[in-house]
């Protein structure tokens, strides 16, 4: 029995070694793209890049064999004038697709990147693949840099790289070559942080230069560091990794001043502790760590009640000069205020939130913004079915803590920049409105920043139909498109809405309520309409109506 086991396994050995195909590839000096060709219909197949006899990237695809779907790429640049070696493992379409595999200055279907036809054009998407959180956001050098979750080589999830991306105004990115890459398929690079090694406490500068340090999860190993002294566009592995280890991931890290430390806030979801008579209880918080030097951390205290891509920072009191408080949250957005001492958040605030949309998730603070501003993006969850890429970014939003009503509510809006991209402008004033006679503006577009204000009057119902999506506030029940939400009759109604080709975003009185949410604004019947509802007689004022036409944040000339 036992040998006629031994028998199966060294069979399937010897299928496993006979079924890889390679092929050797020389990257020209004019080569940027490793082109792999896609057909959403096959297996996954493994596939492996080697460079120098060493695994330089490892990842599963839907490799084709004939006619491709679309095509993925690898940015082998910074292999020009080496040769490659391309492994595939899938013996039935290893040599169709290994001919189809090549090295070349573009990436078919190059011509119409940021053209087609459900690409956003004011959200940032990766160039092919799939991307969801937003990791690593620093500011760093007169850079903004946009890390993010990504699979390079496929539509969906999988294969986690940091995908990378920098702008100068937080509006117009350039992708660049992948940060984090995969040399092994079972340590996939997870989320995180990054921060900047500029409080000479961890040895890392080296010639002048403070690092970019990314904090990240390397799946199966633990919370890892990754060092880049070329702003961001390589990263070398720090020797001692990882510095935790434990069961969780998706750590935060920052400098904490009053205490000269290093913070990390990380998800855990197999934290043990005492609960007497020598018994343990295992929960999930997010766990704070310290650290003097980025490299040695020691657990100091925890904090119940969330999931995943946790978050903490400082931020003021809007309309109370001088008055701090600290949040905490998690990837679902929700969060808790408090105090924080550099070791123990105090929550004084329970769970509250601000998103109702359902597709934002997993945001992320920007670490050492220049003017101190708390900015923050998330992963918009929209399926951008049909195309070569998946899903996107919100827009980046400031965040600011204001007292209403004896509760703390943080608040989003999009970033000022935001307003660079308008293009062409109509602005309405005091238009009445019926609910026989709603106000229709003259613009159209799919590409869109509106903002309504509404005094509110007796009316029961009010609202703003962007390309057929409605967004309304009713007076009498107290909800606003079925969240419950009351104002005042003397109050007024703001609702803001960035249309772009797949989605909305809304933004209700300066972020109380926020919505992200899906929209085909490609195929919908162009309409701008504010209305009235619910009752003969009542009327309501659109004190202020604005309509901007937005420019794409892709346009070549504003890259540069
Ligand atoms: C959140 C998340 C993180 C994890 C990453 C993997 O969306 O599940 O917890 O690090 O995505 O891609």
């Amino acid at each position: 029995m036992k040998k006629l086991f031994l028998f199966i396994i060294g069979l399937f050995t010897i299928t496993l070694v006979h079924s890889q195909e390679q092929k050797q590839i020389t990257v020209e000096s004019t080569d940027q793209y490793l082109n792999f060709p896609v057909k959403r219909s096959n297996e996954q197949t493994m596939a492996r890049v080697i460079v120098d006899g060493e695994v330089y990237d490892e990842f599963s695809l839907k490799l084709a064999a004939d006619n491709p779907d679309f095509w993925t790429f690898l940015d082998v640049s910074r292999f020009q004038g080496k040769n490659l070696i391309v492994e595939v493992d899938n013996a039935d379409i290893a040599e169709e697709a290994l001919d189809m595999v090549n090295a070349d200055s573009r990436f078919p279907g190059q011509d119409s990147l940021y053209e087609e036809k459900y690409r956003q054009q004011v959200h940032f998407s990766s160039r092919r693949g799939w991307n969801n959180d937003p990791n690593g956001l620093v500011y760093y050098k007169g850079e903004y840099h946009l890390f993010y979750q990504h699979n390079p080589f496929g539509w969906n999830w999988g294969n986690m790289h940091w995908g990378h991306a920098v702008s100068k105004d937080l509006i117009h990115w350039q992708e660049l070559p992948n940060a984090l890459y995969l040399p092994d398929h079972d340590h996939m690079a997870f989320s995180g942080s990054a921060t900047i090694a500029d409080q000479n406490t961890s040895g890392f500068s080296k010639n002048g230069i403070d690092p970019i340090v990314a904090a990240y999860t390397r799946t199966g190993k633990g919370e890892s560091l990754a060092l880049s002294y070329d702003k961001g566009r390589t990263f070398t592995e720090f020797k001692d990794n990882p510095v935790v280890e434990h069961q969780g991931r998706d750590p935060k890290v920052f400098w904490y001043e009053p205490g000269e430390h290093w913070v990390m806030v990380v998800y855990d979801y197999s934290y043990t502790h005492d609960i007497g008579l020598g018994e343990e209880a295992t929960i999930q918080q997010h766990s704070i760590y310290t650290s003097p030097d980025l490299k040695n951390w020691t657990y100091q205290s925890g904090v119940t009640g969330f999931f995943e891509c946790p978050e903490l920072f400082e931020i003021n009191v809007e309309g109370e000069p001088g008055v701090k408080k600290w949040v905490i949250y998690g990837a679902d957005g929700k969060y808790m205020v408090g105090d924080f001492n550099g070791k123990e958040f105090k929550v004084e605030q329970p769970l509250t939130k601000y998103d109702y949309g359902g597709h934002f998730y997993a945001s992320q603070m920007f670490n050492n913004v220049p003017d101190g501003r708390k900015i923050q993006i998330g992963w918009f969850q929209i399926e951008t079915r049909g195309m070569p890429f998946n899903q996107c970014m919100t827009v980046p939003m400031k965040l600011e803590l204001k007292k209403k009503h004896g509760k703390y509510l943080l608040t989003p809006t999009p970033v000022k920049e935001f307003d660079r991209l308008h293009e062409k402008s109509s602005v309405y004033e005091d238009k009445i409105i019926t609910p026989d006679n709603g106000f229709v503006a003259h613009e159209k577009g799919d590409i869109l920043h509106v903002i309504a204000e509404f005094k509110l009057g007796d009316s029961h119902r009010v609202g703003l139909n962007v390309n057929g999506y409605e967004m309304v506030y009713d007076h009498l029940r107290g909800n606003f498109n079925g969240t419950h939400y009351k104002i005042p009759y003397d109050q007024e109604l703001k609702v803001e809405v960035i249309a772009d080709k797949s989605s909305m975003e809304i933004f209700v009185n300066d972020g109380e309520l926020y919505y992200a949410v899906p929209h085909d604004n490609v195929k919908a019947d162009k309409i701008i309409e504010a209305f009235a509802g619910g009752g003969g007689s009542s009327k309501v004022i659109l004190e202020h109506l604005e309509v901007h036409e937005l420019k794409s944040i892709w346009r070549k000339e504003e890259l540069n």
